[in-house]
């Protein structure tokens, strides 16, 4: 028996079906605990089995470090030592691993090649040290419900010179103040390592043929929670060839 029919065979029908069809995009939706992540797992070997991609043009992306690592995990459980040079990783460091890879280009983004990543905390603290120097009330106003507006506002991706109506008044002097202080600092927040990537995909044609080159594969799990950037991003890096799978729970939106 070949390597791919082995692997098919540890699958019920369903799954087996998901796992084999290579021929276009496909969307798998099914309930909590029915194999999503196993059926991923199983296509990322089988991809390899078939010989059609290197592991290491496949590019698997989850949400959370845990779910890469359990993902990693499982491939090289069916796969062996051959799985290990895959792309499984989170959105946010697919992210960072690709403004690292063209870090030449950052200084577009009024970024130095050399650049620091601010976490929820540093960017609250930022965000309460502006409000301070505005003399805004942080007790009124609380910092952290500032930087969720903030991180709401960007991630609404509006194009260019559309005003989101959320940055009325303090809102919007906060916020371009923040942008402002984050850039002068070199500095990127959580919310940057989707949305800058996204803008050198959507601005640079030489980039994303680039970048479209190095995966053969995208595979995407837990697909019910991608956000507006995260979406924009696999469009833009999956192309006409149509090579991704999504897996998802519509029942475990985070969205509601
Ligand atoms: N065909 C199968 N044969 C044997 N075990 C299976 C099969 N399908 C699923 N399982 C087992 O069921 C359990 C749940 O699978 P998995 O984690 O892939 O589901 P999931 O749909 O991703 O779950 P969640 O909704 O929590 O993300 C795992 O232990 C998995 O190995
Ligand atoms: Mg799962």
């Amino acid at each position: 028996m070949t390597a791919e029919n082995r692997l098919l065979e540890k699958l019920n029908p369903s799954q087996r079906e998901a796992v084999a069809y290579c021929d276009g995009p496909l969307l798998v939706l099914a309930g909590a605990g029915s194999g999503k992540t196993r059926v991923l797992a199983h296509k990322i070997a089988y991809l390899v089995a078939r010989g059609d991609s290197r592991p290491e043009d496949i590019l698997a992306v989850t949400f959370t470090n845990k779910a890469a690592s359990e993902m990693k995990e499982r491939v090289e459980a069916l796969l062996g030592e051959t799985g290990a040079g895959m792309q499984v990783c989170t959105f946010h460091s697919f992210g960072l691993r690709m403004l690292f890879r063209n870090r030449d280009l950052l200084p577009r983004f009024g970024l130095g090649e050399r650049f620091a990543i601010f976490d929820r905390a540093d960017s609250r603290s930022l965000v309460k040290e502006i409000m301070e120097g505005l003399n805004i009330d942080t007790k009124q106003f609380e910092p952290s419900s500032m930087l969720d507006r903030i991180s709401r506002v960007k991630n609404d991706c509006l194009p260019p010179g559309r005003d989101s109506p959320l940055l009325e008044g303090i809102y919007g002097d906060v916020f371009r103040a923040y942008e402002e202080a984050l850039r002068r600092q070199s500095a990127v927040d959580f919310d940057d390592l989707l949305l800058l990537p996204l803008r050198l995909l959507q601005e640079d044609g030489e980039l994303l043929e680039r970048e479209r080159k190095r995966l053969s594969w995208i595979l995407v799990d837990e697909y019910q929670d991608v956000n507006k950037p995260q979406y924009l991003t696999l469009k833009k890096l999956v192309g006409k060839g149509g090579r991704i799978m999504v897996v998802g729970d519509p029942d475990q939106s985070i969205y509601g």
